[in-house]
């Protein structure tokens, strides 16, 4: 099968190169950003409970299926269903997960880089020592005051749009490598800093609290699928996206080894930057509930006060940034992929391409938070930000996810997957075939349909 492998074959020239660009695109907004808000929005404790165990039962397994699908295709996540099904003579309408992960990752990325502006606009506002001695106040005047504000929000989004452009345009790999080496531990020990401040500021205790005693009453049905839906964003599966990656790295990769390195990476930094954003939250007072806003209405009151502030203030968003850049990269590689493989088109034409479209549509999200705030989804009172962090999440992400397990548990022949995955036990392969075949498709299923008669039955 190697002579499909194109001129990109040597894309990771080893199996650490894999793990770090693979964590790249795991670990963005979706840990720094997004789990502490929505965690707090859910009520905390058994929502992360249940997020925890989405990871395991079903993240895990969709993960390592999703990379051992790109090494066994060895070609976008399109073509490699394609000619993974043509030569076991399966049917190729299991390819739609791979058109379904390109429409997906148009709509993600619009709206990511829409969030990755705000960073962007924070770097330079800690940096210029704005919030120097700021109380929490101060903090959250300004957010709002930002957001009001469309073109500021258009302008740092499109600046983030163009950068990632570039940068998905030279198609790097050694400056991949480069940012998650030295950024990922960066990240991490400023994440230590900010829970010192939070030990200091004494709302440390209550944040652990929080984020780690489940309370069951307050766990909605919604919860559950807000729950499982983060595990495959934050794990960036369920478009392609991994499954991209992984059709270049070399063969000789352990598939399982590398799922748990990232797996358990990506979670131990979501958990930081809650127990981080959550330290502040109450030391001040201020809401957990608090929405998309949280991270820039705690994170610079803690950098404000403390000595040096500013100038770690503003690593620190940097940092977020180059996290969100090293995942916004990933959620263009299915696109570009396919594209070079079925078009002329340089890599640079279809990134340009995939930009303008992304700015068009995050146009919508731009607004979302100031102008068109009020204009709403009938039914589900979703602004056009929220419909598509939605539709993504709660939908297009697992159900890919789903199918993809499917794919790996049902589709495949048994004994390719197996050697693929070096299961030589007849434990270990039952083991694998009952998780991936039925566990983590039905509990997915199980899930949706929790929630579908949960909203009819709202609605009726
Ligand atoms: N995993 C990324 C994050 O947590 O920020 C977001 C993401 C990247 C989602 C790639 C989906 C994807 F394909």
């Amino acid at each position: 099968m190697s002579e499909q492998v194109t001129e990109r074959s040597d894309m990771w020239s080893n199996s650490y190169i894999f793990v770090l660009a693979a964590a790249g695109s795991a670990v963005g907004l979706g840990n720094i950003w997004k789990f502490p808000y929505i965690a707090g929005e859910n009520g905390g404790g058994a929502f992360v409970l249940v997020y925890l165990i989405c990871i395991a039962v079903i993240g895990i397994p969709v993960m390592a299926s999703e990379i051992m699908l790109g090494k066994l295709g060895r070609a976008s996540p399109i073509q490699a269903l394609l000619n993974l099904t043509r030569k076991h003579n399966r049917s190729t309408n299991w390819s739609i997960v791979g058109y379904m992960g390109v429409v997906t990752g148009f709509l993600i990325l619009s709206f990511y880089a829409v969030i990755a502006g705000w960073v962007c606009y924070y770097i330079v506002r800690l940096f210029s020592g704005e919030f120097t001695g700021a109380d929490a106040n101060a903090v959250g005047e300004a957010f709002g005051a930002f957001l009001a504000d469309p073109m500021q929000v258009l302008l740092w989004f499109s600046i983030f749009m163009v950068i990632t452009i570039f940068f998905v345009a030279r198609g790097v790999t050694r400056g991949l490598e480069l940012c998650v080496r030295y950024s990922m531990p960066a990240v991490f020990v400023l994440l230590l800093i900010l829970i010192g401040y939070g030990i200091h500021a004494g709302g440390f205790i209550e944040s652990m609290a929080f984020l780690f005693t489940p309370d069951f009453s307050s766990l909605s049905p919604q919860a559950i699928l807000i729950a499982l839906g983060h595990a495959f964003f934050t794990l960036s599966l369920g478009m392609g996206a991994i499954m991209a990656y992984g059709a270049y790295v070399p063969q000789d990769v352990s598939v399982g080894t590398t799922t748990f390195t990232i797996a358990i990476l990506d979670t131990v930094l979501a958990l930081l930057a809650g127990l981080a954003i959550f330290a502040i939250v109450f030391a001040y007072g201020l809401v957990p509930g608090a929405g998309p806003g949280l991270l820039f209405e705690t994170v610079p009151i803690a950098f404000g006060n403390l000595p040096g502030g500013a100038l770690f203030g503003g690593l620190f968003f940097l940092l977020v940034a180059l996290a969100a850049l090293t995942s916004a990269i990933s959620i263009s590689e299915p696109v570009i992929a396919y594209v070079s493989e079925r078009s002329r088109l340089t890599r640079a034409q279809i990134a340009v391409i995939i930009g303008v479209v992304c700015w068009v549509l995050g146009v919508g999200s731009v607004l979302s938070f100031n102008v068109w705030s009020d204009v709403k989804l009938a039914f589900f009172e979703w602004t056009f930000f929220d419909s598509l962090d939605k539709l993504t999440q709660l939908v297009l992400l697992p159900l890919g996810g789903m199918l993809i397990a499917l794919i790996v548990g049902h589709v495949l022949p048994k004994a390719v997957v197996y050697e693929e995955l070096g299961l030589i036990r007849e434990k270990a392969q039952q083991s694998w075939s009952y998780i991936v075949g039925y566990v983590t498709p039905i509990a997915v299923f199980a899930v949706f349909i929790i929630e579908a008669i949960r909203e009819i039955q709202a609605h009726l």
